[in-house]
């Protein structure tokens, strides 16, 4: 495994209440896998990407469990370790990533101090053949390397930070919403691009999206965090084509050009547990159509049904529905 989460909880402080935003995850991933992390807005993925690189600031954010990468136990890691290791083997990529650019300063002389903060010894012209070998790679034209980012289209500029995220060969890329804000044909050559980059760099890439048509087309695995809890992991075509998890159905439902055909919009009824008093039983249960009183009562715990294939839900451990699933 190249990454590896067992029971990672993040919980908020906030005011005088705990707010359990990440609750018990645990779920690994090969190198060379894509993972793609779907669930509605405020269901904690953000907060997971963030406590695994420590960007939660430790006053008001407690972060317990262990996260396994490469060998070693990054909760273990000083904050200097952990430093040395950002963006020379994990990097991230945000929807608004680029805002980090001065917009007083030429890409090119960015792109020099980035690359001289973990290479000091760096030449100019050495900083310069690297941003070009990388604009490449993502179809950037080169003259961008004199520009100013205010003088960059959208496109260009998420492109920009992907390169800049790749810069020292991580081994995990970790996109959150980063391409969400392009237009759809935009976001399909830079996923093509990543793609492509990938094959030949033995990337493994984490990407966060409340599209499902990116995750179905780009990514090998799917999670389904629902209230920071796990609901669903499995590969794509478990998930999407043989799911388990009600969850999962309302949100595959949610977006019916999956099925090429035209029917109503079917979200989910209802609105997320407040997480500062979840429920006591499976989070899901007050959405649920199928809950009963074991699932308001007693949480479910992940349960491999098929080889790789987990889902949390009551509904399959009761043997009548084991029998037609
Ligand atoms: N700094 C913070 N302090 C307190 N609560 C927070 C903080 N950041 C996030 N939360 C809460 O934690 C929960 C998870 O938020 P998070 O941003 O991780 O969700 P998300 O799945 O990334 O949502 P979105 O799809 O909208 O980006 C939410 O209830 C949110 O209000
Ligand atoms: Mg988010």
């Amino acid at each position: 495994m190249l990454l590896e989460l067992q029971d990672l909880c993040v919980t908020y402080r906030t005011g005088k209440k705990d707010l359990k935003a990440v609750d018990h995850v645990s779920f690994g991933i090969e190198r060379g896998d894509t993972l793609g992390i779907i669930g509605e807005s405020g269901s904690g993925k953000s907060t997971l990407v963030m406590a695994m690189l420590r960007q939660l600031d430790p006053r008001f954010a407690k972060i317990s469990g262990s996260i396994h990468f490469k060998g070693q136990e990054l909760t273990a890691l000083s904050n200097d370790e952990f430093k040395r290791l950002l963006w020379k083997q994990i990097a991230i990529v945000f929807q608004k990533s680029m805002n980090s650019l001065s917009p007083v300063h030429r890409i090119g002389s960015q792109f020099e101090d980035i690359y001289r903060a973990h290479q000091p010894h760096a030449s100019k012209s050495e900083i310069h053949s690297r941003a070009l070998e990388l604009f490449a790679l993502v179809n950037l034209p080169e003259r961008i390397y004199h520009l100013y980012p205010h003088e960059l289209s959208g496109g260009m500029m998420q492109r920009l930070s992907i390169v800049l995220s790749l810069m020292f060969h991580p081994d995990l890329l970790i996109m959150d919403e980063a391409t969400t804000a392009l237009d759809v044909v935009t976001q399909g050559q830079i996923l093509r691009e990543i793609m492509k980059l990938e094959q030949g760099m033995n990337l493994t890439r984490i990407m966060i999206t409340h599209d499902l048509s990116v995750v179905t087309s780009s990514c090998r695995k799917i999670m389904v965090l629902y209230a920071g809890c796990m609901m669903e992991f499995g590969s794509v075509e478990q998930v999407i084509k043989n799911h388990l998890h009600p969850y999962t159905e309302g949100l595959i439902r949610s977006f019916p050009s999956l099925y090429g055909e035209k029917q109503a919009l079917r979200g989910i009824s209802g609105t997320l547990p407040d997480l500062t008093n979840p429920p006591v039983g499976c989070v899901f249960a007050p959405r649920c159509p199928y809950a009963t009183a074991q699932c308001r009562e007693q949480r479910p715990v992940m349960t491999e049904y098929a080889p790789g294939h987990f889902a949390a839900c009551h509904r399959y451990s009761r043997e009548e529905v084991k029998q037609h699933a």
